[in-house]
């Protein structure tokens, strides 16, 4: 199966209650062969409103982090969520909710099979890291598990709440453009 395949699936999907509040399921965008694949919480109103992940303003925020480091949504990245389905007034997805939705995103890494994976935020990063993850202590640290590489970073929307971390961040990028340089990935 490819990823417009797996896409329509997904489309059809009422695993849990967050397909009842939806104006968009928002499944993913970018390059279906990138090595770098990076992973939200779930879409906000905007993603919701138009089916694509990251397009708001943590989306803008998160578009010129990549650019910096010469990656972008169009060419070499691949972005998803750990949710497909917006929560109600943004609020965290709830541990069965990510729990149904994750097969989904099990699969897409199946078929991309990225080399590094980047979580956006405290949510993707204790799913997909450790349950125990703390960003504030452990951004910009890579884990191997299973042949892949993750990283955790500060979600783009907490840093317009908290433009401080903006350097922080901006570091674990660069340490990204470093890491994908020495394991020749570009
Ligand atoms: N926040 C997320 O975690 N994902 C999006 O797609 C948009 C905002």
């Amino acid at each position: 199966m490819n990823l417009s395949q797996l896409n329509e699936k997904c489309l059809d999907c009422r695993a849990c209650g967050l397909c009842e509040g939806r104006t968009n399921l928002v499944f993913g965008t970018g390059n279906e062969n990138a090595k770098i694949m990076f992973v939200g919480e779930g879409p906000g109103e905007q993603e919701d409103l138009q089916g694509l992940p990251f397009v708001g303003r943590s989306g803008q925020l998160l578009d010129k982090l990549l650019a910096a480091v010469d990656l972008s949504r169009d060419e070499n990245v691949y972005i998803a969520n750990i949710v497909k389905c917006r929560p109600p007034k943004n609020r965290d997805p709830l541990p069965e909710e990510q729990d149904e939705c994750i097969k989904w995103l099990r699969d897409q890494f199946k078929i991309i099979r990225p080399k590094i994976v980047v979580c956006l935020g405290r949510i993707a990063a204790q799913r997909l890291i450790s349950p125990d993850f703390r960003v504030t202590r452990q951004h910009g640290e890579f884990t191997e598990k299973g042949g892949v590489l993750f990283m955790g970073t500060y979600h783009p929307s907490a840093l317009l709440r908290y433009p401080e971390n903006k350097e922080a961040a901006f570091a674990d990028f660069l340490a990204l453009r470093d890491k994908i340089e020495e394991l020749g990935l570009k």
